[in-house]
Parts: structure tokens; C-alpha cells; sequence
């Protein structure tokens, strides 16, 4: 399984929070289950093993019929929408960023579970508003926040973006960096020393240089 990690780094000119005090204390978790796809139609039959209870409760009945009951923070099931889990999941996140405090958006499941469509969307270079995912959505909130803030603040934005693969973790701007460390101190909270930073000044320049480095990703990944 690969890991993609999108990092934005905000600086705000007042009061920078310190990792670890109120910030780790949030943490949401939902599930999202994603419709069969085309190819998988044909190959399925009609019995159901998720029933919805309601917005935070399913069961999940496994193959012999026991059935089991989970909940979660939300439970988005296949007709959800990419806006439902912008808005319940990455808003919150995005706002408190452009006030300076860390978060985290991690999708987490098996191949072909849905991961990259919710981050991404059906493609890189899919525009699509139905369907566009977190990631474009964030970078779009970001800036619409920063817009918004007070005329005497001045934010910095760097964004880096790794990928952690068989316990490496490669930096996508310069694949020559593949096997960057981790770090911890106490002003920063967890960092990678040497990721290259790329200082971002418009939401389309962070679009378009993420939709370029995924590209080529998806090439590396085929040919190497
Ligand atoms: N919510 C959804 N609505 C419609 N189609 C979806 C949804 N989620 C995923 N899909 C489709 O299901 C397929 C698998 O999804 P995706 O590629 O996002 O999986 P993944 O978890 O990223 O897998 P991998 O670990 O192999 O990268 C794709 O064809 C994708 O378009
Ligand atoms: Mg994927």
C-alpha cells in the first residue's frame, strides 16, 4: 500500500499554537462505502451485508450471517456525496488551519476501496464540482479563509507532498530524496528535515503543481 501525504504548512504572523496542547485533542473518524463499480455489477449478487441504522451506526453481517454493529463519528454511505464529507470532515480542519493549528486528513483501507476518490476525485484532471474531492475543495477553503482573515495578518503557505511506500518515505518534488527521516521536536510537532517546501501564492498555482506532481507519479509507478 502506498501512503500519499499532502502537507500544508501555515504560518500565520500572530500567535503560532505549540503541538500538543488543545490541537491533538480532536480526532473524527469516519467510514465511507463506495457504490460497486461497472466491473463489479455483473460479478455480485443482491444480498446485502451493511444495513444502515442511521447517520453513525451500521451492521455488517459477514458471510456466515453473524452480524456485528459498529459506529462511528459518521457513516457516509454510498449515495454520499463528496460535499457531505468535505463539509462534516475537512472544514472544520481547513478552518482551523488558517488560524494556525495543525490537522490531518488520512484516508486508510484496502486497494480499491475509495481512497483516492475522495481525496482526489474520478482523476487528476477531472474538474467535475459533484464530484471533485477533499483535496481541491481544501486548497480552494484555504485561500477563501486567508481572503477573509484580518487585513494585518500575513500567512505563509508551503506544501510538500511524500509518499510512504515499504516504510520509506520518497519526496515527490525531488525523487532523489527517497528515504527521508522523521522527526519530532517540540515546536514543531512532527516534520521530515530536508522535504523540499514549496511556497504557494494562489490556489490555482497549488492545484496545478499537485495535479503535475501526481502525474508524474502515476508514471514513475507504471515504469519504474
Ligand atoms: N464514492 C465513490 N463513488 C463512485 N465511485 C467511487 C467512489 N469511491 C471509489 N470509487 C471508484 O472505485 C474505484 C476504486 O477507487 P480508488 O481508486 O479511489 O481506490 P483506492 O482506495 O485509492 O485504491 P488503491 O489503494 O489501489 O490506490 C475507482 O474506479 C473509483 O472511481
Ligand atoms: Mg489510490
Amino acid at each position: 500500500m502506498r501512503i500519499l501525504v499532502y502537507r500544508f504548512e501555515i504560518k500565520k504572523s500572530s500567535e503560532i499554537k505549540t503541538y500538543g496542547e488543545e490541537i491533538m485533542s480532536n480526532i473524527t473518524v469516519c467510514v465511507r462505502f463506495r457504490p460497486l463499480t461497472s466491473k463489479e455489477k455483473p460479478h455480485s449478487d443482491d444480498s446485502v451485508c451493511i444495513r444502515c441504522i442511521d447517520s453513525e451506526t451500521f451492521i455488517f453481517k459477514d458471510e456466515k450471517d453473524e452480524e456485528s454493529m459498529f459506529s462511528f463519528d459518521k457513516v457516509f454511505y454510498e449515495k454520499s456525496e463528496q460535499a457531505d464529507v468535505y463539509q462534516f470532515l475537512a472544514l472544520p480542519i481547513v478552518r482551523d488551519a488558517a488560524n494556525a493549528i495543525n490537522g490531518t486528513i488520512i484516508t486508510y483501507g484496502q486497494t480499491g476501496a475509495g481512497k483516492t476518490y475522495s481525496m482526489e476525485g474520478p482523476g487528476i484532471l477531472e474538474c467535475d464540482e459533484q464530484k471533485k474531492g477533499l483535496l481541491p475543495r481544501v486548497v480552494k477553503e484555504l485561500f477563501d479563509s486567508i481572503n477573509l482573515s484580518e487585513e494585518d495578518m500575513t500567512y505563509s503557505i508551503k506544501l510538500s507532498m511524500v509518499e510512504i511506500y515499504m516504510e520509506k518515505v520518497r519526496d515527490l518534488f525531488d525523487l532523489s530524496k527517497d528515504n527521508l527521516q522523521i522527526n519530532e521536536s517540540k515546536s514543531r510537532g512532527i516534520f521530515l528535515p530536508g522535504v523540499t517546501e514549496v511556497s504557494c501564492f494562489s490556489k490555482n498555482f497549488i492545484s496545478q503543481f499537485i495535479i503535475i506532481t501526481l502525474a508524474f507519479r502515476s508514471y514513475f509507478a507504471v515504469y519504474n
